[in-house]
This record gives structure tokens, sequence and C-alpha cells, in this order.
């Protein structure tokens, strides 16, 4: 794992885009693993941005989300489908049919999680996962305690997570109890992991996270055992790390980062 530390939350958000770019100009039929998300928002913003006025091109890239609310419909403003299309997909030139999200509507949910898991081996896997780090330590919706090696499927959300993610549906009675994840054994699978935290009340689940040990009591530690995994982080989400010298030796001095400079 690699942890890179940036300044605030926009130069982060802005370095994911730009590794996103980077991976997808050399592989223009790049599977991207896509997540949601308040601190998601941003990265979109820079992709889009850098479709716009740099001509980045998604035309020939598939995508496949974390996960989306049991429940929803993709016309619902708070699914996550929904998030997708105004956050990027209506936005760069990604075609329509190569974007997949789980389908929390399916009347056979465990079906539906079945489908999802074969379509993305059918793609050929995951090439780069985009990942965003919950209060409760999750990634996609790997609520604490979820099998390491667990795969796509129906997951109840804790209490943290639906408070977290409230202000997004105007109360905690309002968002969705249920939700379709990919599993953490699904998201380790990716050939390359990109995960960005950033903000003060995400300090101490990250230093869990990144320096703590392996425990399905925080899926994201998971993410230690991934051969290519990389995490970005802002100034605050740092706050509770200890090796952050070594992490900003290895961003000043690796040959890989130089041109991000
Ligand atoms: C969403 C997802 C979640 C979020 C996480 C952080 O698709 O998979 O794991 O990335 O809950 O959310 P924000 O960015 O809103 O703090």
């Amino acid at each position: 794992m690699e942890v890179i530390i940036q300044p605030d939350q926009a130069a982060a958000a802005r370095l994911v885009a730009q590794i996103i770019s980077r991976v997808l100009r050399a592989n223009p039929p790049l599977v991207m693993g896509l997540a949601t998300g308040g601190t998601m928002e941003h990265v979109y913003q820079e992709l889009v941005r850098l479709h716009k006025s740099e001509g980045l091109d998604f035309s020939e890239c598939c995508t496949f989300n974390l996960d989306e609310y049991v429940g929803l419909a993709a016309s619902n403003p708070n699914s996550y489908r929904h998030y997708m299309e105004r956050h990027l997909f209506q936005n760069v030139n990604i075609r329509a049919a190569k974007t997949h999200l789980p389908d929390g509507m399916a009347v056979d949910l465990d079906a539906e999680c079945a489908r999802y898991e074969a379509l993305i081996r059918q793609c050929g896997g995951i090439d780069l996962q985009l990942l965003g780090l919950g209060k409760a330590g999750h990634i996609g919706f790997n609520e604490p305690l979820s099998a390491l090696r667990s795969r796509t499927r129906v997951k109840a959300l804790t209490p943290t997570t639906l408070k977290q993610n409230a202000p997004f549906f105007g109360g905690e009675q309002k968002v969705p109890r249920r939700a379709i994840t990919m599993g953490v054994g699904t998201i380790i699978e990716a050939r390359r992991c990109l995960l960005l935290a950033t903000g003060s009340s995400k300090a101490n689940i990250l230093a869990r996270a990144v320096e703590g040990p392996i425990t399905s009591m925080v899926s994201a530690s998971a993410l230690q055992l991934h051969p290519r995994c990389t995490v970005v982080v802002d100034e605050d989400a740092a706050a509770e790390l200890t090796e952050t010298e070594y992490y900003r030796w290895i961003f000043a001095n690796e040959p890989e980062w130089q041109e991000f400079h």
C-alpha cells in the first residue's frame, strides 16, 4: 500500500483524477470500478474537466459501480445510478451500455448479485477500482464484520452509515436500510485499487484501516492484502497516521510519482 498526502481536499481529488486519467489514456478499454458519495463528487468534476478541456476519452471504457441501494429505481435522485448519471456519465463520452450498477429494484436480489459478479468476470475483471472510505470503515457497503472474502450481496447498513448518508436523503429515517454491494473479496480482486479519503471525520478510521491490524471490523483494512493499492488523503484525513514522514518521502522521491508533482 502507498499513502499519498495532499494539502487539501481539492488537491487530493485532482491527484486521483490525474491517476485515473493516466491509466485510462494508457489503456482506453479500461474496466473501471466506481464509487459514489460526497468525496467522489470532486473527482468526477475533475474528470469531466479533463474530458472537456484535455480530450480525456471514455468511449472505450466500461464501468462497474460498487453498490446501489435496495428499493431505489434509477430515476430516484438518491439512487447511485442517478448520482453517476449526474456527476459523470452524462458529462463525458461514455457509452451508456457500458456503465453498470447493481439493480436495487431486482425482484430476486440474490440472482442480481450473482449476475453482477458474472458480468464483471465476463468483462475480464476490474482494472482500476476507485474507493471511498465510510466512517464505519467500509469500502463499498461492506459494513463491520463483512467477511474479507465476501462477494457481491445484500448488506444491511449500520447506524453509522445511515447517519453518514442522512444528509443526502434529508434525514436518517429516509435512508434505505439495505444495499447491494460488491464484496470485500470482489473488490480486492481488482488489479489496482485507488482509495480517496478526505476531511477530519475520516482521520481515525483511516489510520485504523491503513496502519491498524487487518480485521473484518474495518473492511478497508483488507486493502493491506492488495499488491497494488494507492491511498490518497488530505492533511485532515492524515492527522492520525504515524508514518507520515515516510509516506511523504516516497511521494517526493519515487520515480512513479514524479510526473504528478
Ligand atoms: C459509495 C461507497 C461508499 C462511500 C463511502 C464514503 O459508492 O461505496 O463506500 O465511498 O461511504 O462516502 P463519502 O464520500 O460520502 O464520505
